[in-house]
């Protein structure tokens, strides 16, 4: 029987960002993944792209991130990979977002709602599951008994013109992420929260942008850059946890 490590990862949308290179990375160095995302075909795509490497994936399709979804889907992983078998979730990454961009005035009643059940609440959800998780691990050779992950954003940190339901979300998220690191660190459990601080090299970003901007790697971020910081960040010992780390591009940032 395996008994390599999960990583269990939420967002991956269609795979070509960050959520999708941090489990090629997270695969690649071992671990087994536990993929979360709606789109079934994208995740059953990439479930496959990472089993044909050698790796082991599973894909878990959510309907939407309410919370009792998330608990229904981690029902689901312990089906496939049961606890009393060995098979410990030692690392995590919260990386869904629900991103509106308008300003105040044309921000509806909706927009709020989703933000913050998406980026607040069902981060509460998938990290209650996660520190459970963690809390029944015993210490790895690091001395540590998981490491959970967030992505964040420049709206994390900063509101701006047309980020006002946006960024009351990420904030919440950050917030929950720096009040976890305190609380669960006493446990061993590492939680680290990520400022994103620029635009990253998806398909939806690339759509946006003119071709000059994909091919110069001094403005933009490569989602295997952030993936590797990651997976730095997993690989951190108990004597310097990193609560926080902030990641831009050579050239500036958003
Ligand atoms: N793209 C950028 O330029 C940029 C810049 C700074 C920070 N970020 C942060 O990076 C993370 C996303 O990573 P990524 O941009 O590289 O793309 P990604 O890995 O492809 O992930 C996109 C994520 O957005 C989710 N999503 C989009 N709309 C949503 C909605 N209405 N409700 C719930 N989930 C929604 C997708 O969910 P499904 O997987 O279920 O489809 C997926 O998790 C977010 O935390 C975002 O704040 C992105």
């Amino acid at each position: 029987m395996s008994t390599r490590p999960i990583f269990v990862v939420a967002g991956v949308g269609n795979a070509s960002g960050t959520g999708a290179a941090t489990a090629r990375l997270f695969s690649k160095a071992g671990y087994r993944v536990a993929l979360i995302a709606r789109d079934a075909k994208s995740l059953q795509d990439l479930a496959s792209q990472l089993s044909e490497s050698g790796g082991e994936a599973r894909p878990f399709v959510i309907p939407s991130y309410a919370p009792q979804a998330i608990r229904d889907t981690f029902s689901a992983i312990r089906k496939q990979w049961p606890k009393e078998k060995g098979n410990e979730i030692r690392a995590a990454l919260w990386n869904a977002a629900a991103v509106v961009w308008k300003p105040f005035l044309e921000t509806t009643d909706e927009d709020v709602k989703e933000g913050l059940e998406v980026n607040v609440a069902a981060a509460f959800a998938f990290s209650r599951e996660i520190i459970r998780e963690f809390k029944t691990n015993g210490l790895n050779e690091l001395g540590k008994r998981g490491t959970l992950l967030f992505t964040g954003a420049p709206a994390s940190v900063r509101g701006d013109v047309t980020t006002s339901s946006f960024a009351a979300g990420k904030f919440g998220e950050r917030a929950l992420s720096q009040s976890l690191s305190k609380e669960f660190g006493k446990d061993n459990i590492h939680v680290a929260h990520a400022i994103v601080d620029g635009y990253i090299l998806t398909d939806r970003q690339r759509a946006s942008h003119d071709s000059s901007w994909e091919t110069n790697h001094d403005v933009r971020l490569d989602p295997e850059s952030i993936a590797k910081a990651y997976l730095y960040l997993a690989n951190q010992d108990r004597s310097a946890f990193t609560w926080e780390l902030d990641l831009r591009p050579a050239h500036g940032s958003l």
